[in-house]
């Protein structure tokens, strides 16, 4: 079984500064929700209940977004608001919440690596804080991932999407081994490569299960050249070494949704309003207007 997560928010934001000068951008609203929180009900409907974030300095608003506000809540209560009540109870969300800091900023492998004594000897989801998979969060993806670990008895799984060529050296990308179906072997990885050594144009999509003996294999990386330990090599040693790893790949109704950079949250935002179930019909129009005037 499955049943925890590290989620790494402790990154800078700079490309989104500076909307991200004193807020983290996982904290950045998407429609209604900010975009950690879609995060953290795609885990738990994926029946993932532990959750460690792994922050760093100035995050603490996630911490609190997630924490009871009895002020607010008797404000609520008073003005007769259930469902806004109902809304900010995370109780409600069956979710186990655990916080950790990155202290120094060394890259996302180093940050895994900072929640080993939390996952244990215990297999481990990792979902990338600044990622959501499918509108709204509605993917069941890691399950799936979960249950291809299981059943291949996996040191890996990883979820992965195709990318035009262009796209290909912002991502990290498989080498896969065998077949072009849902799921397949992965022989190697590499991160961010140039789109002529490219293996491929299955591109890492945020989300991975992993066999503690990752946490080995992160020890061994070494640095980049901007001081980072990149998770992709230690994966990258778990193909050399034989281990199997297996990728998933992201269904049509699975887009992934990434949200690094201004375009990007730009467009995850105006989609996430359209599909908003009470303003998303009036959005559509005023959005038709703002377009035939342009
Ligand atoms: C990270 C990973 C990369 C992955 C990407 C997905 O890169 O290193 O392998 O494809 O997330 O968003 P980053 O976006 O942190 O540069």
């Amino acid at each position: 079984m499955v049943r925890s997560a590290i989620v790494p928010v402790a990154g800078l934001g700079t490309r989104l500064l500076p909307a991200t000068k004193s807020q983290p951008k996982e904290m950045l609203p998407v429609a209604r929700k900010p975009i950690v929180q879609y995060v953290a009900e795609e885990l738990v409907s994926s029946g993932v209940h532990d959750i460690l974030f792994v922050t760093g300095r100035g995050k603490s608003s996630i911490e609190n977004h997630f924490d009871a506000d009895p002020e607010l809540t008797s404000q609520l209560a008073a003005a007769k608001k259930a469902d806004l009540l109902k809304e900010i109870d995370f109780s409600e969300l069956q979710a186990n919440f655990f916080y950790t800091r990155q202290r120094v900023q060394r890259g996302l492998g180093d940050a895994i690596l900072c929640g080993e004594s939390f996952a244990g000897e215990q297999p481990f989801v990792v979902a990338l804080g600044d990622s959501i998979v499918g509108l709204n969060g509605h993917s069941r993806c890691v399950e799936r991932m979960i249950d291809l670990f299981e059943s291949k008895r996996a040191a890996c799984v990883v979820a992965v999407e195709e990318v035009p060529e262009h796209e290909v050296s912002h991502y990290g990308i498989i080498h896969p081994a065998d077949g072009d179906g849902e799921t397949f072997r992965v022989q190697d990885l590499v991160e961010k490569p140039a789109a002529a050594e490219a293996p491929s144009r299955l591109a890492i999509a945020g989300r991975y299960v992993f066999a503690p003996i990752l946490f080995d294999m992160i020890r061994q990386v070494k640095p980049d050249k901007r001081g980072e330990i990149q998770l992709t090599n230690a994966m990258k040693m778990l193909c050399d070494e034989g281990r199997r790893v297996f990728a998933v790949k992201l269904r049509p109704d699975e887009k992934r949704y990434d949200i690094g950079n201004f375009p990007s949250y730009y467009e995850t935002f105006v989609e996430f309003a359209l599909a908003d179930p009470e303003y998303g019909a009036a959005f559509r129009q005023s959005l038709r207007e703002l377009l035939d005037k342009a």
